[in-house]
């Protein structure tokens, strides 16, 4: 539908608002959708009409668009100190609060935490903490950051330098320095006859192999989402990390894990990292650490990179680095919220308890003539659409047909996201099996009308 009439709210939109990651041919002939509130886990556009959004707002909205407790410990604290930065030594009470919440529920015994605004924020972050650990403990030419064909992690420009996609050649990155290992996805890169456990193997002799060239004394750390999100949701070939990790351990090679869709239950379990045995050294947080009703980022150092870095600050004084709005009070009061709402009210529990019947119904989706391969895990999944099953031909990009189904199921009142040829799911937290039916459903329907539609 086109409600572009004078003075209407999509007419401003196209007039004064510049949208990134936004298809400008599909902006241009449908429009944008304003939206105006959130009831549960639907939002509403300025005529009314409801959407369920399948993907958490950009996975982070989990639980719903109007969390009345979320909302009134924003509103509490708004009351009691609104803002307040954390530059020399000074803090709110409520970000001490949730900074000790979140080491404790960390995989880490000890550690400390950093604040950011944004993931993206919070991996740059990370950079120059291992830039200038490595500096002073004089190895300065520690300073190669190796991350995975197809990762996302943000888009400052360090960090869209270790993103692994194609889009970045636009404004001349990676920068270099910047190297991109293996992507660990099986289905798409495993070879003839080659077993699940053998291609991570595989995956791991090549990583050696890239840092033994590099120079091992070159590297200084390696970034990795437990399950690719913005890649098209890549779940980790079985026993890739067991594979990689002792090699990063023989050559001093920290593990970052980039927790920001991850993180606070999506895969089921409350760190991505725990759940796939990644063992990092820091996990990157953003996303759920607020159930998406303030922009926050952190970083959570392990032990013994929190020692070295606080040992290696003292030595130059400081860490010359943060961000004015970081650690900020209604954020770290809404985080602490979301933790509770998560651990105390039953929100992971609804994830594990939902999550049978959403890989139930992504399985189904597989039997779907063009579904190449559908994968998923805890509330993410994907379906990968290919022109023939067995060859795994792309089909036809001109087609757009993941673009198409989005844009269809925009119609039906379904929010869902194409990635390059699949399309993807990561519902709120508090979705039900009768929701993820319906949304099932509608996905169902669309795919059919839409393959019908371009002729397959
Ligand atoms: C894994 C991962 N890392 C980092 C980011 C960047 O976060 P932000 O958009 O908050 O900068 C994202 C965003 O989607 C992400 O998925």
């Amino acid at each position: 539908m086109n409600h572009q009439t004078d003075n209407s709210w999509e007419k401003k939109d196209m007039a004064n608002v510049f949208h990134g990651f936004t298809d400008l041919g599909t902006l241009n002939s449908n429009g944008p959708v304003v939206l105006t509130h959130g009831e549960g886990i639907h939002v509403f556009d300025v005529h009314g009409k409801r959407y369920m959004d399948a993907n958490s707002g950009l996975w982070n909205n989990v639980a719903g668009f109007n969390h009345q407790g979320l909302i009134n410990a924003i509103c509490d604290q708004a009351r009691k100190f609104p803002g307040y930065h954390s530059f020399f030594g000074r803090i709110a009470d409520t970000t001490v609060a949730l900074s000790e919440k979140l080491v404790a529920i960390s995989p880490f015994e000890e550690g400390k935490v950093f604040y950011t605004n944004s993931g993206s924020e919070a991996n740059d972050t990370m950079v120059k903490m291992l830039w200038m650990l490595h500096r002073r403990n004089g190895q300065p030419q520690r300073r190669k950051i190796i991350s995975r064909v197809n990762a996302y992690h943000g888009v400052t420009v360090a960090t869209a330098s270790m993103t692994g996609k194609a889009y970045n050649e636009e404004f001349g990155l990676p920068l270099p320095g910047f190297l991109h290992a293996d992507c660990p996805h099986f289905w798409r890169y495993g070879k003839k006859g080659e077993s699940e456990k053998a291609f991570s193997q595989r995956m791991a002799r090549n990583l050696e192999e890239m840092i033994i060239k590099e120079g091992p004394d070159t590297i200084a750390g390696m970034w990795a989402e437990p399950v690719m999100g913005a890649g098209g949701v890549i779940v980790p070939s079985e026993g890739y990390f067991e594979a990689i990790r002792p090699i990063l351990r023989k050559y001093g090679i920290p593990l970052i894990a980039d927790e920001v869709i991850c993180g606070f239950g999506r895969t089921g379990a409350m760190w991505g990292s725990v759940k796939y045995n990644m063992e990092p050294d820091a996990i990157i947080a953003s996303k759920c650490i607020t159930a998406g009703y303030f922009p926050m980022g952190a970083i959570i150092l392990g032990k013994d990179l929190s020692d070295e870095l606080t040992r290696v600050s003292e030595t130059a004084e400081e860490f010359p680095h943060g961000f004015t709005a970081g650690g900020n009070p209604l954020g770290s009061a809404v985080a602490l919220k979301a933790l509770d709402v998560l651990e105390e009210d039953g929100l992971l529990e609804n994830v594990n308890r939902v999550s049978p019947r959403f890989l139930e119904r992504l399985q189904r989706l597989g039997a779907h003539k063009y579904a190449g391969e559908v994968r998923g895990v805890g509330l993410m999944g994907a379906v990968e659409l290919v022109a023939d099953k067995t060859t795994k031909q792309a089909l036809p990009g001109d087609l757009q047909v993941s673009e198409r189904i989005a844009n269809k199921a925009l119609e039906k009142g379904l929010i869902c996201r194409p990635l390059g040829a699949a399309i993807v799911l990561g519902p709120p937290f508090i979705i039900t099996e009768a929701q993820i039916d319906e949304m099932f459903d509608i996905l169902e329907e669309t795919m059919t009308d839409v393959f019908a539609d371009v002729g397959l």
